[in-house]
């Protein structure tokens, strides 16, 4: 668990914050029970995240991850925004220039309330026309499979950036901006091992910004952030905004 002058020392780092960059991963929808990539419960009929969300694995068996997207997509549609994402949007409201960067692609952000962020790695409830490249929601639970584009009857994949795959532009300058201006980064439960995301700590602290860690354990980000909280998310975020004793 975080030390006491190490949660008193964030604190205040947030009190006085004027612009703050927060980069979530799965570890913050952990607590609203939606499975990590990387924890044991993130496995599906024993394939790896990486198996899977790729497009070559799409083109040998599109069928195959659509399964696991609706397995993914009929999990999270049960699921809810927790303190840790609601503390958020509160970060957002109080603080004059904020941005909030996560690699979630279960929308759990936007349905707490959060309106500045960058879904650096899609949304689970946005499709794509492979031929056209119409993009547009689709919240079916299940998705029928093979789906097929309104438009021009083309295969829809998830609009997810996968393995191999760039991030859009927009995002990324959107992103960078943001860690370059900020003078708090808060990166909550992410395992630091994904780029560019993973690199996103670093490019804070380069440009002098105090960087916190909030994650179960240790991670490769751990030694080079300025504190180190070591909890849950949906128990140490909240406490961020407590008031300074
Ligand atoms: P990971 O599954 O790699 O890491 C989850 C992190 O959350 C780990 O460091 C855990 O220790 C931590 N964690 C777990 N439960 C937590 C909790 N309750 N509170 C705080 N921390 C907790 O997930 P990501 O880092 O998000 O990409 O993975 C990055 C990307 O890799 C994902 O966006 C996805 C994946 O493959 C794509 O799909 C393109």
């Amino acid at each position: 668990m975080a030390s006491g002058s190490d949660l008193s020392r964030l604190k205040e780092q947030v009190a006085s914050a004027t612009d703050i960059v927060v980069l979530t991963g799965a570890g913050i929808s952990a607590d609203s029970g939606v499975p990590t990539f990387r924890g044991k419960d993130g496995l599906w009929r024993n394939f790896r995240a990486e198996d899977l969300a790729t497009p070559e694995a799409f083109e040998r068996d599109p069928r195959l991850v659509w399964e696991w997207y609706n397995w993914r997509r009929e999990l999270i549609a049960a699921k809810r925004p927790n303190p840790a994402h609601h503390t958020i949007v509160e970060l957002e409201q109080r603080c004059r220039h904020f941005w909030l960067i996560t690699q979630n692609v279960d929308g759990l952000h936007r349905d707490a309330g959060s309106q500045k962020l960058s879904e650096i790695h899609g949304n689970i409830w946005m499709v794509r026309c492979t031929v056209c490249c119409h993009v547009f929601e689709n919240r079916d639970v299940p998705v029928q499979i093979p789906p097929k584009c309104h438009d021009c009857g083309g295969l829809l994949r998830p609009h997810i950036v996968w393995f191999g795959e760039s991030l859009a532009d927009e995002d990324l300058r959107r992103s960078y901006a943001a860690l370059r201006s900020c003078n708090l980064c808060l990166i909550i439960g992410t395992s630091g091992l994904v780029y560019p995301a993973a690199g996103f700590a670093s490019v804070a602290k380069e440009f002098g910004a105090f960087v916190a860690e909030i994650n179960l354990d240790s991670t490769s980000q751990s030694p080079l952030v300025d504190v180190s909280l070591l909890g849950r998310a949906k128990d140490i975020v909240p406490l961020l905004l407590d008031p300074i004793q």
